[in-house]
């Protein structure tokens, strides 16, 4: 029997799940099925990366155990991925023993090998958050010193002992691999991104850390934990036996190995290109058949993120979308290996044309039909004329070739264009029963055979969308096939083994519509204020409280002057002010008072925060420019945006005209006002 291994990343359980991360497992989940559906022996991978310095700090925030914070998020995981139907064969966990055991394994023989070595790491260090960062990642100040991004301290040099992995020596080995097997990398034009990269060089790796803790220590070195990405990446071989028993070992990973597809988000391909394979051939390990890298969804046009707030928060979701909608709009909305933006707007607009209209339609007309006229009996193809005739062999036709379409594109992993091939022929099909008004034909005494000739080929096609359906969208299909009087599990036919005519006699049981038509004015309504809930949700969460405005002094008398509302320092350092460099500036559509902008405080990643200044300022003129921040304002959604601090400024004259605050030196940025 032909196998087949498929793997999504494992993922960070540092924050919360969200659109991107179910995205790949849902893409990954659908090609399990159809593989699984033509008789291929399939394992497919999931599961979570659990170690490294940022998930020792994520749970050291939340005042937790790190081990208690793992096993929370992945919980959390599992919880948000079950209602998409996933239907994994293993969910590793790289804090699970064998996992550990297998990793050293692969290390001892990487070492054996001769491609570890001992040496020491040069970098700029900060002692607060124990991490080394690269020229580029910290801030220069102008008389040249480095800050850490994260504390805002001045960066020490320092050499720490660290095991190397000699990359430098694969660079030729690198560029044969891409260059015998075409589609290792896929897309085409990230595989010349890659081929590219190596081309420039490469430089041999640091693999260990003596200043990480939460990890996989180094065989016979304990004092060193394995740089994350080796202990990561080995997932992929240690979760299907390879050191370890899990499945049956070393037989089960000779089955599976080499994988037959790695998806991962374009985020992450250098490492599956080129550390991954470097890792697996210095190992003697044969490297992975295809690395496919999917592009990213965007909100608002842009990446979604935790930090700028515009992640699709997956309990919202799914309180609107059924599992199947979901699983449609991301498969046919996203040309596979692109960006694609995600809007809700958007997703009502498919699932109610697509789903609705299209493949929900033609269910219900088609069997109801079949019930109103036939008694519920499938008819077998009646006698019509020449042109009815020619019309139904076209449908016929059209079903074969979409069929066959679908296949050609999916196995290229081209879902968007795999299910236009599909709904080319619901398309057809409609029209054809359209002008053939069956419900006319119905009352005529010479129309049964015409009549019969398109219920039947209805049915035909309906059934055989269904079956190829059946991995994008496991539920409805499931419950089409069961409304068709079909029996057993749709998603164990093979499409190869269906034949034109087989639903004559079937009894069509009872009808229930198969995907609702939503209100598109309505379901936006309510996801908005959901979306606001779950923020204020997230915020009392993470413990970032509003900053409150003190409570107004009591009511005095008139004739006595009030006293003045003093506030304690302990209140005033409950307020982080600090200095932000506006990057980009925007008008908002549609709001004439707003700008929206994306400010550097020298952390991480820019916030993005709106202002209500666009009456009075050229947002184009303000970038670059320095402006103090309320860091520490409880994130708020304005115009549907979500605005992460305020931006300072003086009110003046009657009219309040706002001027910036700003500084006559130069100050870096993140710099915190006391
Ligand atoms: N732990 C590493 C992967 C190790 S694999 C050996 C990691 N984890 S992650 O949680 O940050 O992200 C994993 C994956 O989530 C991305 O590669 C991508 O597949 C998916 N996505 C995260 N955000 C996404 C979007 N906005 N859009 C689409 N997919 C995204 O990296």
């Amino acid at each position: 029997m032909n196998k087949f291994y498929i793997t999504t990343p494992i993922y960070y359980v540092n924050s919360h799940p969200h659109l991107g991360h179910l995205y790949t497992t849902l893409v990954a989940d659908t090609v399990a099925r159809y593989k699984r559906q033509r008789g291929f022996e399939t394992f497919f991978l999931t599961g979570t990366d659990e170690h490294g310095l940022n998930i020792e700090r994520a749970a050291e925030k939340g005042g937790l155990s790190i081990k208690q914070h793992v096993d929370n998020f992945v919980n959390e995981f599992k919880t948000a991925f079950a209602p998409y139907g996933i239907a994994y064969d293993h969910w590793i966990r790289t804090t699970d023993d064998y996992h550990k055991r297998a990793v050293q394994e692969l290390w001892r023989r990487v070492r054996e090998n001769g491609y570890i070595y001992k040496g020491k790491y040069e970098g700029l260090y900060c002692a607060n958050c124990n991490e080394f960062y690269t020229e580029n990642e910290a801030k220069a100040a102008d008389d040249g010193q480095l800050y850490c991004p994260q504390h805002d301290r001045p960066l020490d040099r320092v050499a720490e002992e660290s095991y190397f992995f000699k990359l430098s020596e694969f660079q030729g080995r690198l560029l044969e691999l891409y260059e015998k097997n075409p589609t290792f990398i896929r897309p085409e034009t990230r595989r010349n991104e890659v081929i590219s990269f190596v081309r420039g060089g490469l430089n041999d790796l640091s693999i260990s850390r003596v200043s990480v803790k939460w990890g996989i220590p180094v065989p016979d070195d304990p004092g060193h934990t394995m740089y994350v990405w080796f202990d990561a990446l080995s997932n992929y071989i240690t979760a299907i036996g390879f050191g370890n028993e899990q499945f049956g070992g070393l037989q089960h990973f000779k089955k599976f190995w080499p994988v037959d597809l790695h998806l991962v988000g374009k985020d992450i391909l250098r490492f599956h290109t080129v550390y991954w394979p470097a890792f697996l051939i210095a190992a003697g390990i044969e490297p992975p058949k295809t690395v496919f890298a999917h592009g990213m969804w965007l909100s608002g046009g842009r990446k979604m993120s935790k930090t700028l707030g515009n992640v699709i928060d997956l309990a919202v979701l799914q309180k609107y979308f059924t599992t199947d909608a979901v699983r449609y709009f991301c498969l046919r909305e996203m040309v596979f290996g692109q960006d694609g933006d995600f809007t809700y707007e958007t997703l009502l607009e498919r699932v109610n044309a697509g789903l609705a209209n299209g493949l929900g339609n033609l269910a219900s007309r088609t069997l109801t039909m079949v019930a109103r006229y036939c008694d519920g009996a499938v008819p077998a193809p009646g006698k019509a004329g020449a042109e009815l005739t020619r019309r139904a062999d076209e449908v016929r036709e059209s079903v074969t070739q979409a069929v066959a379409q679908f296949d050609r594109e999916f196995e290229e992993y081209n879902f968007s264009r795999a299910l236009e091939a599909a709904w080319s022929a619901i398309e057809r099909v409609d029209k054809f029963i359209s002008d053939a008004k069956p419900w006319d034909l119905a009352k005529q005494a010479d129309g049964r055979g015409p009549l019969e000739l398109i219920l039947h080929t209805a049915v035909e096609t309906l059934r055989h969308l269904t079956v190829l359906l059946a991995p994008v969208l496991p539920n409805a299909t499931q419950e089409i096939w069961d409304q068709s009087g079909e029996a057993g599990k749709v998603c164990e036919i093979a499409p190869s083994t269906l034949r034109w005519g087989q639903s004559t006699g079937k009894r069509v049981g009872e009808i229930k519509p198969i995907f609702p038509k939503l209100d598109k004015k309505k379901v936006m309504d309510e996801i908005k204020q959901d979306e606001a809930a779950s923020q204020v949700a997230r915020t009392e969460e993470g413990k970032e409280q509003p900053v409150q405005a003190p409570a107004p002094p009591p009511a005095q008398n008139v004739s006595e002057p009030a006293p003045p509302a003093y506030i304690t320092i302990d209140d005033f350092s409950k307020v982080e002010l600090r200095v932000g460099q506006i990057l980009t500036a925007e008008r908002i559509p549609k709001a004439d008072k707003l700008l929206r902008f994306t400010i550097d405080l020298g952390e991480a990643e820019p916030r993005q925060i709106l202002a209500g200044i666009a009456q009075y300022y050229e947002p184009e003129k303000l970038v670059g420019r320095k402006v103090i921040v309320v860091a520490n304002l409880a994130p708020r959604k304005m115009r549907g945006l979500e605005s992460q601090g305020m931006i300072l400024a003086a009110a003046v004259g009657e009219e309040g005209r706002p001027v910036l605050a700003g500084f006559l030196e130069e100050v870096p940025n993140g710099a915190k006002l006391k």
